[in-house]
């Protein structure tokens, strides 16, 4: 079975309405003919409105928020409803990132309500797992990944469930240039396909597109990609730089 790739720009606290401008216009100077992956741009909220009207112009790529709140509305002071997301055409939303959950302390019973308000209002999740150097050196990687799949996706049926993208991410590896080796990350991969295999079957866990995030950049994405569980990329600060990020989409572009 082959999965279509996807990869993922995740800009994080990073341009605002002028700069993301600016980024579009750079990054659709030619046009983007790549029918065998999928582009997703994830800039901060107060750009995506933006950000959506330059897109919509473009079949090409997709539009993702880096959060949302797990309340449609109410008294959630700084919360963004994923009501506001779906009205402005967002089709994917990252949950459960690590700088969220460090940060923000999110924990897994709160990454799960988001999961299932994310399908609730039309758009798909990209959820973010992943261990820390303490964990991977107390040898807790896959324990922490069982546990943050099976309390992240408890609200998540059978007919949602392919339609998931997990995206790995070592808390190590992230906006530190130290990348999991392609074998590292195809560990954790199949450790986590093998997961959706148990809990919801074959066929779903074929389907699944499983991520691979941090310090992924245009020299060592080829060599990830090439890993049979690694269908694409959460990208941070390499995805900043609209050269570099088209790069790493033409080369997951190519046929495995
Ligand atoms: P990085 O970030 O590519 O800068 O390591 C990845 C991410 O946090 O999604």
């Amino acid at each position: 079975m082959t999965r279509k790739r996807l990869i993922a720009a995740n800009w994080k606290m990073n341009y605002g309405v002028e700069e993301s401008l600016k980024y579009w216009a750079e990054f659709t100077r030619q046009p983007l003919e790549y029918e065998n992956v999928d582009i997703v741009l994830c800039p901060p909220f107060t750009s995506l409105y933006t950000m959506s009207v330059a897109i919509s112009e473009n079949e090409k790529v997709y539009l993702g928020a880096q959060n949302c709140f797990y309340e449609d509305s109410g008294a959630y002071t700084g919360e963004v409803s994923p009501v506001f997301l779906q009205e402005i055409s967002c089709d994917y939303v990252i949950v459960g990132h690590s700088e969220r959950r460090q940060i923000f302390k999110e924990d897994n019973q709160m990454i799960a309500k988001k999961l299932v308000k994310v399908f609730e209002h039309d758009m798909l999740p990209i959820f973010c797992v992943g261990e820390t150097l303490e964990e991977r050196e107390k040898s807790q990687t896959f324990s922490v990944i069982e546990a943050q799949l099976k309390d992240g996706l408890v609200g998540i049926n059978r007919d949602q469930i392919a339609q998931v993208v997990i995206a790995y991410e070592p808390v190590w590896a992230i906006g530190t240039g130290k990348t999991a080796t392609p074998e590292q990350a195809q560990e954790v991969h199949q450790y986590i396909r093998e997961h959706i295999r148990k809990h919801y079957g074959s066929s779903f866990a074929n389907e699944i597109r499983i991520l691979y995030g941090g310090s992924a950049k245009p020299e060592n994405i080829r060599n990830l990609i090439s890993q049979d569980d690694i269908d694409g990329a959460l990208v941070g600060g390499a995805s900043l730089h609209p050269d570099q990020f088209l790069d790493m989409v033409r080369q997951c572009n190519m046929v495995k």
